[in-house]
């Protein structure tokens, strides 16, 4: 995928063809503007003040108790992004966000765009990282109210895709048990729990997550299958021949390659004959330039924010082989551009 600018009319169809547009100003300042912008929306609640009605800056402003002068103006610039339509004099938001900007809808991402404003901040060492090659090492410096905020973050990122993924994973048959290392909110188990009646899942979690994380379960889990187990996966003993199935989503890019070849052989213990060790992540790509914006852009935050960044399938998969699991297949699913699961088989 790639992010690119739409002209509107033949002027700036001809000045963007002719290379007489200045793109690097509209990719940083337009960009970063638009981004802030939609970001503060969340935090400020205005896209839940306008619900699917309409309204005057002044009555978005009273519900939102901010500034009516500078609330007219973030709205014009959603109206300009084309969030937002303005007509008489009221805003509305337009009905294709209704299911990403309102909190009805189970598919809101309000969480993860205020999660975002965090994020920012991160993304503000970009030139040191990049001097020094120091990284943040997110989860030894987040406080309490940014570990809500981050594990509500990967709900909203979770919802729409656990029940393709519960799916599509090849589970032993008559499973009974499974560990979800560093589970989060739980979507991902609640969802094959719901799939395998007889499955019980427990969710190894950092202790700084567990009280915002399990919580999060405790709104969704229907099936008491899900339990939580604070830990540490690259220091916890995790057993032997207990497991049908190891999970970890979006987890493996904290780790170094020597961490993660540590854990594959752990997890290799603990799997039970013919159990799985699934690796879920966005990809690196072979080659720089290959997997669009989405495997670049995320592969550089991961790098700022812990200890490795994007990891290639092949890399995933020869953690598996060292660690004596035989390949089975690589997963993608439609609700995740540019991510993958990569499954092998004890
Ligand atoms: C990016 S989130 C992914 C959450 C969830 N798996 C998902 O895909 O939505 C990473 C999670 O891994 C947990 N985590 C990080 N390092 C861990 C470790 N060493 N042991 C256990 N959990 C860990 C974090 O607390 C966080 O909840």
């Amino acid at each position: 995928m790639k992010i690119k600018l739409q002209p509107e009319n033949p002027l700036e169809w001809v000045a963007l063809k002719m290379n007489l547009a200045p793109t690097p100003l509209v990719d940083t300042q337009i960009a970063f503007n638009v981004a802030r912008a939609i970001m503060a929306a969340a935090e400020l609640g205005i896209y839940e003040a306008i619900g699917k009605t309409s309204k005057t800056a002044d009555e978005i402003a009273s519900v939102c108790n901010t500034n009516a002068h500078a609330t007219t103006q973030l709205l014009n610039c959603l109206v300009g992004v084309g969030y937002l339509k303005w007509s008489n004099g009221k805003y509305s938001l337009k009905p294709k966000y209704h299911k990403w900007l309102l909190k009805e809808s189970e598919s809101n991402l309000i969480a993860k765009l205020r999660f975002q404003l965090i994020e920012w901040n991160w993304m503000g060492m970009l030139e040191d990282y990049v001097r020094t090659g120091k990284t943040l090492q997110l989860h030894n410096s987040v406080n309490e109210q940014e570990w809500r905020l981050y594990q509500e973050g990967m709900r909203d990122l979770s919802i729409s895709s656990a029940k393709e993924l519960a799916g599509k994973i090849p589970m032993p048959t008559n499973a009974t048990s499974m560990l979800d290392i560093g589970g989060s909110h739980g979507l991902y188990s609640i969802q094959l729990c719901k799939k395998y009646p007889n499955l019980k899942s427990t969710i190894l979690e950092l202790p700084g997550a567990l009280q915002a994380a399990s919580a999060i379960a405790g709104r969704y889990d229907t099936t008491g299958r899900v339990t939580y187990k604070e830990g540490n996966a690259l220091n916890d003993d995790l057993g032997s021949e207990q497991y049908d199935l190891v999970m970890i989503n979006n987890v493996v890019h904290h780790f170094t390659p020597e961490q993660n070849m540590a854990l594959a052989k752990k997890i290799s213990r603990a799997l039970k004959p013919g159990g799985i060790y699934a690796i879920g992540e966005f990809i690196r790509a072979e080659k720089p330039g290959e997997g669009g914006v989405i495997a670049s852009a995320s592969g550089l935050y991961f790098s700022v924010i812990s200890a490795s960044g994007n990891w290639s399938a092949d890399e995933m998969e020869s953690w598996q082989k060292n660690a004596g699991l035989k390949s089975e297949k690589k997963l993608s699913i439609m609700s995740i551009p540019g991510w993958k699961m990569i499954i092998a088989k004890k």
